[in-house]
């Protein structure tokens, strides 16, 4: 049995979807009774209700389990604590490995939420809990939120100069790597980046749009203020804001990405690359 938090989430569906596809037996965490249908229905074998730092929820997940895989909630206020009571839980448990959804470069102190995962790899470390790190890149599925306006209007709008150079991983090829980490114990002590090697600019990524769509995009930065304005009209939270604002500064004056090395290892073949991504969505994928 293995157990997954955050499930209902889009990285934990998409780790439930390759467990269930090597027939594994999966427990999923999930806070509401409507998660636990879908994620029934998606192949879950149990399900768990209850919140994430709860230890009698957390006590019920990891009992019979081999291995959690931990996704804290994105951009979660408290996620060292969060972590704290995952690695609590598995002690308690015993003979549990904690795998945890880190995040790449979480050393980076000027985005204070792969900061917190720092900490949180840190907490593990300090625990006896056998343990796997997972850090992956940011995900190309993220530029979901952006295809409408590339496909209905031709631009992508980025809150960062369209200079800004960043690395996306296909969250299906994380979703592989880490059934693959949880169901072979060989990989435990294990830190692994899951990247790709590529880092494109957002012209060339409006550029890889309009090849796959046939049509022009082009690559236009907007304003961080007027962007900030109009996400928190979008009901996002002061904090959560202020932690992206961070990151888009970070991106534009260092850029970001990682290496596609440890990756294709693990996959057996090479990961994903954006032009066959941005492919697979222009056809609807
Ligand atoms: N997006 C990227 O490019 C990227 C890249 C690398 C790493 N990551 C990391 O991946 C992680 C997951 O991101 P995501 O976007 O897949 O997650 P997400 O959409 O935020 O999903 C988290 C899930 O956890 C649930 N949840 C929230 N608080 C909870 C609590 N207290 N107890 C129980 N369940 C709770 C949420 O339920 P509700 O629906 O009820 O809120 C949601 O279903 C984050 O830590 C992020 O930093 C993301």
């Amino acid at each position: 049995m293995i157990a997954v938090t955050g499930a209902a989430g889009k990285t934990g569906q998409a780790i439930l979807a390759q467990l269930v596809h090597h027939e594994v037996r999966v427990r999923v965490l999930v806070r509401r009774p409507e998660q636990a249908a879908v994620l029934t229905s998606a192949g879950a074998a149990d399900v768990v209700l209850g919140d994430m730092t709860d230890p009698a929820a957390l006590a019920r997940l990891l009992d019979g389990a081999s291995a959690v895989y931990h996704i804290c909630p994105n951009l979660h206020p408290a996620e060292a604590e969060v972590t704290q009571a995952m690695v609590t839980a598995c002690r308690a448990a015993g003979a549990v490995r904690l795998v945890y959804h880190s995040v790449l470069h979480p050393q980076t102190e000027a985005m204070p939420h792969h900061w917190a995962k720092l900490r949180s790899e840190e907490l593990i470390f300090q625990s006896d809990v056998p343990f796997t790190i997972l850090q992956p890149a940011a995900y190309m599925q993220n530029l979901r939120a952006y295809w409408p306006a590339m496909t209905a209007e031709g631009v992508y709008r980025v809150p960062y100069a369209v200079t800004t150079r960043i690395g996306m991983v296909d969250l299906r090829d994380v979703a592989q790597a880490a059934a693959l980490v949880l169901l072979d114990s060989r990989h435990t002590y294990g830190i692994y980046e899951l990247a790709t090697g590529e880092r494109h600019s957002q012209v060339e990524v409006a550029a890889l749009a309009a090849q796959a769509l046939g049509r022009p995009v082009r690559a236009e930065a907007v304003d961080r203020a007027q962007w900030a304005a109009a996400a928190r009209r979008n009901g996002l939270g002061d904090g959560a804001v202020d932690i992206l604002l961070r990151m888009f500064e970070y991106y534009e004056r260092y850029g970001f990405g990682g290496n596609g090395f440890v990756l294709a290892a693990l996959l057996g073949r090479p990961p994903a690359t954006l032009p066959t991504y941005l492919a697979q969505l222009a056809a609807g994928g």
